[in-house]
């Protein structure tokens, strides 16, 4: 079964053709970034006038790139949420009108759900799109499992027992993972997204330098807080004069506090539930110091439970797991009952 896949919630606009939820056949993503660099964050209005520019084009060379005729595809999956409305607007009104006129089924599909399905996506085939680096495994996970999705807007925790099946177990109190990365690096007068810049800083940097807090770490529940991090992060820099000086050694120990946290919850929620499997997804866990610390941990818990980590290139925002998702949880819909939704929850 081949599904075309558009996702277009945040500032790219992505299309994939992807062969039974786990081929690629095809990956296009054009992304704005360049142009809200200029403004240091997203303007919601300048996301989506690119975005409405920019589908025609990115649904063409996806087509084009996977060699798919129209008669050739199955089905169509559009991310309906969550995100900026008016980029949602742009994919889900895009995908009604192909729907109705090429009669294909069409499936609406829940962004943060959908990351974790990029770990079902054949690595090899990413690697051949130009990812240098390997998925920890091709194999396809094992229920139950455990997802940790950690993305701009949103940090959760959850059980899957089944495609389709999701428990919430935990997430943000406040700030995204993600949206710490962005925040601090602000305040070091770093560029937007900050998370590269600070996963790029952070390499030069010793991040036993300052100890950062850790909230919640302790706590019995699988909810995080990171807006304490950057409020601990402006201080030092009030409090000490040369800190900007050292900024590789800040950076590093940002990153060194986030992904303490992160792992330590998510290796406590896989333990309490015995899964058989750890699936990490969404921009953040691009970051190659979560992912050595996620891969160091579960080797020494080697037999419990599985670690699955997409590629660098499928964790960040594009349409091949939207896809994915779309193969899994096959749920046609009338166009008529789809509609764009800025404030879906994960589960
Ligand atoms: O999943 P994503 O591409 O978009 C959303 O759905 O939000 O995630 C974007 C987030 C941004 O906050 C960005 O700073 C962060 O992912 N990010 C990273 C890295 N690459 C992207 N954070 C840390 N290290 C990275 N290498
Ligand atoms: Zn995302």
């Amino acid at each position: 079964m081949r599904i075309l896949g558009i996702e277009t919630s945040c500032d790219e606009t992505a299309a994939a053709l992807i062969q039974d939820g786990v081929k690629i056949l095809s990956n296009v993503v054009a992304s704005s970034v360049e142009l809200h660099k200029k403004t240091g964050g997203i303007i919601p209005e300048v996301a989506a006038r690119e975005q409405a520019k920019c589908m025609i084009p990115v649904l063409q060379e996806a087509l084009q790139a996977a060699k798919c005729k129209i008669e050739d595809l199955d089905a169509i999956a559009v991310t309906v949420g969550p995100g900026l409305i008016g980029s949602l607007l742009v994919g889900v009104e895009t995908a009604k009108t192909l729907a109705l006129v090429w009669e294909k089924p069409i499936i609406p599909i829940n962004h943060l759900q959908a990351h974790l399905y990029a770990n079902w996506l054949n690595s090899q085939s990413a690697r051949q799109l130009g990812n240098r680096q390997r998925s920890v495994t091709s194999k396809i996970p094992k229920f139950p499992a455990v997802g940790l999705v950690v993305s701009g807007g949103h940090t959760d925790l959850v059980l899957i027992k089944d495609h389709g099946e999701i428990k919430w177990l935990g997430g943000t109190r406040d700030d995204a993972a993600g949206e710490c990365f962005d925040k601090t690096a602000r305040v070091l007068g770093l560029g937007y997204p900050g998370g590269p810049e600070i996963a790029r800083l952070a390499q030069k940097g010793d991040p036993k330098t300052y100890h950062l807090p850790r909230p919640m770490a302790g706590q019995k529940n699988f909810d995080f807080s990171f807006s304490g991090l950057k409020t601990a992060v402006i201080n030092l820099i009030k409090s000490e004069a040369t800190i900007l000086d050292r900024k590789a050694d800040l950076a590093a120990s940002i990153q060194e506090a986030i992904a303490d946290v992160l792992v330590k919850k998510t290796i406590k929620a896989a333990l309490k539930h015995k899964v058989k499997s750890i699936l990490l997804a969404g921009g953040v866990a691009a970051n190659q110091c979560l992912r050595e610390k996620f891969n160091s941990q579960s080797s020494i818990l080697n037999s419990q439970f599985k670690l699955y980590i997409p590629a660098p290139a499928l964790c960040t925002d594009n349409a091949s797991y939207i896809a994915s998702c779309a193969y899994y949880n096959y749920r046609p819909t009338p166009w008529e009952k789809i509609t764009a939704k800025p404030g879906l929850e994960i589960a």
